[in-house]
């Protein structure tokens, strides 16, 4: 095959600058674009009424309680944004050891899943299958007397969890804790209880990363988790190969839309699954890559909207179908405003 720079004239036959000079040209040239329809905007849901509570490390995040996170439903409707992705954050009193107030059917998220359904049901909603949120030691999963986190136990609790968000009307389940085997016996238990639709997107490379501090702060699990780490079941930052093989597992298991996480610095990976598997492959920009961003423009070092927008357009060109990204709702009214 020939290599596309081999067939290009040579200059000054070939002025590349030609295409650039005006903005008519560089438009009909891109060849990726950022659309509305490429967001899934993350927010956290915190018991109570008429509550929006800042997050200190995500300038401009709330915690909602439910009644205003109606509010901010609505606006993801009238922007357009598709998705919107729910994670809870549990009263310590119901933090257990094994996390069972996950399969609580009464719980907070299957609460909110339902009123939003009810109130927006145009607006499609995504679910967190893990533990984390909900274990008096912030780990995903159920762990041993050494503190190692179980893998089959906790599956069984994760099929629960996911089983009671599906009869709550939820539209994607999310399994983002990296437990093996997840997504088939999840696949099974929906098919088994007739939720044939329930769509989902496994976090099927995520890796054990320190930008998820700021979501941790946002959830409530950093104090839960002290100075534990989730290396023993979320992937090695040095790792490729076996996202390859974590995401073919999880397409095999009955996953529909897979995921890599975090975003900016996992590119490469996004790029090599998106190559090697061709289905719906999203990327999460996580917490820690928010605030960085947010923090640098907060200074004046960083021009906020400009590297909001370029960030996102890396996801595409890189190979996102969708971005699960903080700065949702802001990129969506920027799309509008052009
Ligand atoms: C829970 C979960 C995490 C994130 C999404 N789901 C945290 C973690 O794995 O510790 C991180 C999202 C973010 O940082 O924005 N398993």
């Amino acid at each position: 095959m020939t290599t596309p720079h081999l067939v290009l004239a040579d200059f000054p036959a070939n002025r590349p600058r030609r295409l650039r000079r005006d903005d008519f040209s560089r438009r009909l040239v891109r060849e990726h674009s950022l659309s509305v329809n490429d967001l899934i905007y993350p927010v956290f849901v915190v018991e109570g009424k008429g509550i929006r509570q800042p997050i200190g490390s995500m300038p401009d995040i709330m915690r909602y309680s439910p009644d205003t996170l109606m509010q901010v439903a609505e606006e993801c409707v009238a922007l357009g944004i598709p998705v919107m992705a729910l994670f809870p954050v549990i009263e310590p009193n119901l933090k257990a050891l094994d996390g069972a107030e996950a399969m609580n059917p009464k719980g907070l998220i299957p609460r909110v899943v339902a009123e939003l359904k009810k109130r927006f049901p145009e607006l499609g909603l995504l679910t967190d299958v893990a533990l984390d949120p909900y274990t008096s030691h912030g780990q995903d999963g159920v762990i041993d007397e050494n503190g190692y986190v179980m893998n089959d136990i906790t599956v069984k609790i994760l099929t629960q969890q996911a089983l009671v968000q599906a009869e709550a009307g939820v539209d994607i389940v999310a399994p983002s804790d990296m437990m093996d085997g997840r997504i088939g016996a999840i696949r099974q238990a929906l098919e088994a209880n007739q939720f044939i639709h329930t769509r989902i997107m496994a976090y099927s490379a995520k890796f054990a990363s320190a930008f998820y501090g700021p979501f941790r702060d946002a959830v409530g699990s950093a104090a839960n988790l002290g100075k534990s780490n989730k290396l023993v079941y979320q992937m090695d930052p040095g790792n490729i190969d076996e996202a390859l093989r974590e995401v073919a597992a999880d397409l095999r298991e009955g996953a529909d839309m897979v995921m890599v996480k975090p975003g900016m610095p996992y590119l490469d990976v996004l790029r090599r699954v998106k190559d090697a598997f061709r289905v719906p492959t999203f990327a999460y920009q996580v917490s820690g890559e928010y605030a960085m961003l947010k923090a640098a423009a907060a200074n004046g070092w960083l021009d906020h909207d400009k590297v909001m927008m370029e960030t996102l357009l890396g996801f595409k060109r890189a190979g996102a179908d969708g971005i699960l990204t903080y700065f949702a709702p802001a990129a969506a009214k920027l799309l509008k405003s052009q």
